[in-house]
């Protein structure tokens, strides 16, 4: 963020800033003008010792140049905007995609579009949330909607803020200039976690897209798959809930760490076994004490299925990037 109020990074923002500075201008114009000449004559014509105030009473030429002037800067404005605001509602022009964002107490959910990059292993198509992730310099359409109450929509930078209705679907679009990280916020008092219910707008390079694409996948793919559901079934009726806790499950033992964002630790296993991922995930259930002599955390008679079982759940939970979980 410069040093002005807005730092438009987009199209979208770039024309509302466009219109802003327009006005913003004009008006400062219009005050030294209007301000000016109150001041000059105020003191010009003043009543003062040896000079009576000096009276006017109409001058046409005065008259129709403040009539004339704002009602062709009041026109310019309402053409101006409505030009702007044409280009700004237009969700259909050159939109090259088109992604569902659903709001809901208290976060956002965004679905890909139905097309054969966006598939998943199980037929359906890419979903996640928390952090919605569009190429660069591509118009992307929004189709917005809510599953409780009004949300709305809104990454400054980018611009553009539209209300997310349940019942009623509504539609915008955002375009970036540059990749990076945007941040964004719901802006429609939502009830108690309206503050949490950010946006996270992920803009990659053109050639990096498809990179995320494949990555996102992987996840949603194993997120959704058998072995994520029979690993958490595993975990929940083997002796390690027993001894961990998981937030949301019936896991909630004290003796070892708490796992509930495991896979966004820096390292399990005391900090012995960095990063967390499959091999070391695996290599520490196999055999805990042959990593980290002494562990409390025994072993136990698995077979190789039932550790990838519970690997693969594992590796699902991972730390959301809203700031109100508490994540390691
Ligand atoms: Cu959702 Cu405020």
């Amino acid at each position: 963020m410069g040093p002005w109020p807005n730092d438009p990074l987009g199209p979208q923002a770039r024309a509302a800033a466009d219109i802003y500075w327009i006005m913003f201008i004009a008006a400062v114009i219009v005050l030294v003008i209007v301000d000016g000449g109150l001041i000059f004559a105020g003191f010009k014509f003043r009543a003062r010792p040896g000079h009576t105030a000096k009276q006017f009473h109409g001058h046409n030429l005065l008259e129709l140049v403040w009539t004339i002037v704002p009602t062709i800067m009041v026109i310019s404005f309402s053409v101006l905007s409505f030009e702007k605001l044409n280009f700004m509602n237009d969700t259909r022009t050159n939109a090259e995609m088109t992604i569902k964002v659903e709001g809901t107490q208290w976060t956002w959910v965004y679905s890909y579009p139905e097309e054969q990059r966006f598939k998943a292993a199980d037929g359906t198509y890419l979903q996640a949330a928390e952090e919605l992730h569009i190429p660069v310099d591509t118009k992307v359409r929004l189709e917005l909607s809510s599953k409780d109450v009004i949300h709305s929509f809104w990454v400054p930078n980018i611009g553009g803020k539209k209300d997310a209705v349940p019942g009623r679907p509504t539609e915008m679009w955002i375009q970036a200039d540059r990749p990076g990280t945007y941040k964004g916020q719901c802006f429609e008092f939502c009830g108690t976690g309206h503050a949490d219910m950010l946006v996270t707008l992920v803009v990659h390079p053109k050639a990096d897209y498809a990179n995320w694409v494949t990555g996102a996948l992987v996840e949603y793919n194993r997120a959704n798959s058998e072995e994520t559901k029979r690993g958490r079934e595993l975990f929940i009726s083997l002796p390690c809930a027993g001894c961990h806790t998981i937030k949301g499950t019936r896991a909630g033992g004290k003796v070892g760490p708490e796992l509930t964002y495991v896979a966004s630790k820096p390292s399990i296993a005391g900090g012995l076994l960095s990063p967390v991922n499959e091999a070391n995930l695996t290599k520490w259930i196999q055999n805990p004490p042959a990593v980290k002599p002494g562990t409390v955390m025994p072993k136990l008679d698995l077979s190789a299925e039932q550790i990838t079982d519970l690997v693969n759940y594992l590796l699902t939970l991972k730390c959301p990037t809203n700031p109100t979980a508490k994540c390691p």
